[in-house]
């Protein structure tokens, strides 16, 4: 086979929706990855939560995170009908309670900060909360809902990708990258999560999330995503129509370390289970740990790095899911026209390079 225009690099969900698009637009594209669809993306609950994953300090972040948020329905009825399966992709809301007094401050402190950046999140006493979710612990103090973060299964959409990608014509090599200059390809794309790193040099390094799968025998008697403040401890439960419940996440900086320990799924646990007592009933059928791709500001690093044919599609920490589809049109609109959309200007992989020669000088 000819040199591809593209070889992407990592085969998890961002790097198999920057193929598929490539592909569209026409490019001959190879996927790299020894196990596609597996790593971070495998581990993930699939929430796409612009708002409740909104963190003071990273406006810009947000911002696109919105744009991929208004994205998502039509990237995933597009990508639905052309892997002919669904994928998992629904629009409950959120809710977020609190658990004690103080973990309902807090949630009042960032219904402000919602506030002030006119994002729609709707206050509620617990009463109210508990007629969302009547499953909820009776002490719930109260909380808030964001009926704009809604959910996706990650495992599906991996699988509907690799279906897509194939579908539309893109090699994937089942085979590990060693080294980038070993690539016979126009330009490469680095989507290999918090392995970016090790390839390239750029500032990525791994944010370890233990994750536990639950099942109920039918259908979760709850529809919205719930998260919860339980005693400080933030918790997240995510209920699937067949009766998974993803429990989520510890946030730890233990390098590449994705074992799974007693104390963090006895925490997740504890917690889900203070907020919704049901829990306790329920099978624990998977513990899992994955690394998110973190970087200095935690904002993904995007576009064009210190050598002109490597693109950077990687530093998504905790909202890789999310902003899958914006990111794989902003990467193939680069790829295509040279240019970066706008939208991905403040993700610039240079970035904290720039800052580094100012601090230095
Ligand atoms: N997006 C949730 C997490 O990273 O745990």
């Amino acid at each position: 086979m000819n040199a591809p225009d593209v070889a992407v690099v990592g085969g998890g969900v961002i790097g198999l929706a920057i193929a598929w698009r490539c592909a569209q637009r026409g490019l001959r594209v190879t996927v790299h990855d020894p196990d596609p669809g597996s790593g971070a993306s495998s581990v993930a609950a699939g929430m796409l939560a612009p708002v409740t994953e909104a963190h003071f300090g990273e406006e810009p972040l947000l911002r696109l995170a919105l744009a991929a948020a208004r994205g998502w329905p039509e990237f995933a009825a597009e990508l639905s009908e052309a892997a002919g399966e669904p994928l998992g992709y629904r629009t409950d809301g959120t809710l977020l309670v609190a658990y004690t007094d103080d973990d309902l401050r807090e949630i009042q402190r960032l219904h402000r900060f919602y506030e002030s950046l006119g994002l729609p999140a709707e206050p509620l006493t617990g009463r109210e909360a508990r007629s969302l979710v009547p499953l909820l612990a009776p002490r719930i103090r109260g909380g808030m809902v964001a009926s704009g973060d809604h959910q996706v299964d990650p495992r599906r959409l991996s699988r509907a990708l690799l279906r897509a990608v194939a579908r539309a014509g893109v090699s994937v090599l089942r085979q590990r990258v060693e080294r980038l200059a070993d690539l016979a390809a126009g330009r490469v794309v680095l989507a290999a999560g918090c392995w970016a790193g090790q390839l390239a040099d750029l500032p990525v390094r791994p944010v370890k999330g233990q994750v536990l799968r639950l099942r109920t025998p039918g259908p979760p008697e709850f529809r919205l995503t719930v998260r919860a403040l339980a005693g400080a401890r933030p918790v997240y439960l995510v209920p699937r129509d067949d009766g998974e419940v993803v429990v989520g996440a510890t946030m730890e900086e233990r390098g590449y370390d994705v074992s799974v320990t007693v104390g963090g799924v006895y925490e997740l646990l504890r917690a889900a289970m203070d907020v919704l007592p049901e829990v306790g009933e329920y099978q624990l059928v998977e513990t899992c740990a994955g690394l998110r791709p973190g970087t200095p500001d935690n904002a993904p690093l995007l576009g064009v790095t210190a050598d002109p044919r490597l693109i950077a599609a990687t530093g998504h920490h905790r909202q890789g899911i999310l902003l899958t589809p914006v990111t794989a049109d902003a990467i193939t609109e680069l790829l295509v026209t040279g240019s970066p959309p706008e939208l991905i200007a403040a993700f610039d992989p240079q970035r904290f390079r720039r800052v580094s020669v100012e601090v230095g000088e």
